[in-house]
């Protein structure tokens, strides 16, 4: 695997990934890679000829009190799983190559960005934004896998490269992989490494309760309460704050106080301990629903 730490050799090394037409993935990072990442990687290989990888902690996409310093890094560690996964290319740019001095661009989507994580954490979706929108024009993929783990953040992602008109990727190119889950349960993140032993035992009601609610919903009951419910649940669980637990259109992440005969998401975001926890479920339509009902004996 090839290793770019500068604009030049990542260019030289797609061009040569590019050469006959062949498809080159990008699958965009932080780095602190776990098996949900290893996920991307291996999705990514089966649809195109070449995979390329980067790490780069974003710090445009942090608040001021949030984990920039301490979020982890582990760039050997992270570059050794890559290589074990066939990933051709590494771009692992530093802050100087990803914003020099006078930087001065932000996109900024609206709509899509602006409720859930966008109202929590100001700002943060205008940095995925931007740096993505780099990462598509320094490595040129024709296609990018992200984890629909961050189903906004995708949301906003396919929203900018439709607006942008970006060719590499274009949206229909830019793939969503099903989230990655520990065996109780708790959606895979780098974030989970901040959990004590006690919070990580508790952080697995998320979903769970997450699951209950959704079975309420499917069943017709009412969402409100339903979602208060839930948000009760992690509250009595040792979760110390719900920044929010919605039920929203699959597509424009629209709130909806009802299932409607389209599909709905479940998204949530809450804190336990000093991490802040995301997750989000599919819920199916209410005339899906309905169908299965009629179909049980
Ligand atoms: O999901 C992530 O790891 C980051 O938000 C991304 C897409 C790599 C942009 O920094």
């Amino acid at each position: 695997m090839q290793i770019a730490n500068t604009l030049d050799v990542l260019r030289t090394g797609v061009d040569k990934l590019r050469s006959g037409g062949d498809t080159v993935a990008l699958v965009p990072t932080m780095g602190a890679l776990h098996e949900g990442h290893l996920t991307l990687v291996r999705r990514a290989r089966e649809v195109c000829d070449h995979v390329a990888a980067s790490i780069f902690v974003n710090p445009t996409q942090f608040g001021p009190n949030e984990d920039l310093d301490a979020y982890p890094r582990q760039m050997e560690e992270d570059a050794a799983m890559l290589a074990r996964e066939g990933c051709a290319l590494l771009w692992a740019p530093d802050v100087q190559v990803m914003y020099p001095d006078g930087f001065a661009t932000s996109i900024s989507v609206a709509g899509v960005s602006k409720g859930l994580c966008g109202a929590s954490r100001p700002g943060h979706f205008d940095g995925v934004a931007t740096v993505v929108c780099k990462l598509f024009n320094q490595v040129r993929p024709t296609h990018a896998f992200f984890g629909e783990k961050d189903y906004q953040q995708l949301a906003v992602i396919r929203t900018m490269a439709r607006d942008l008109d970006l060719s590499f990727p274009h949206v229909h190119s830019i793939i969503g992989v099903p989230t990655v889950r520990e065996e109780d349960g708790l959606a895979m993140s780098s974030r989970n490494r901040y959990l004590s032993a006690e919070h990580r035992n508790a952080a697995a009601t998320l979903p769970r309760e997450m699951q209950e609610a959704i079975a309420r919903i499917e069943d017709g009951q009412d969402v409100t309460p339903t979602l208060g419910a839930l948000e009760d649940a992690l509250l009595g669980a040792g979760f110390s704050s719900v920044d929010y637990a919605s039920l929203v259109d699959a597509a424009s992440l629209a709130p909806l106080s009802a299932l409607e005969q389209r599909p709905a998401r479940l998204l949530v975001a809450a804190r336990i301990g000093t991490t802040r926890l995301i997750d989000n479920m599919a819920v199916e339509a209410a005339s899906q629903a309905t169908c299965m009902l009629t179909r049980r004996p």
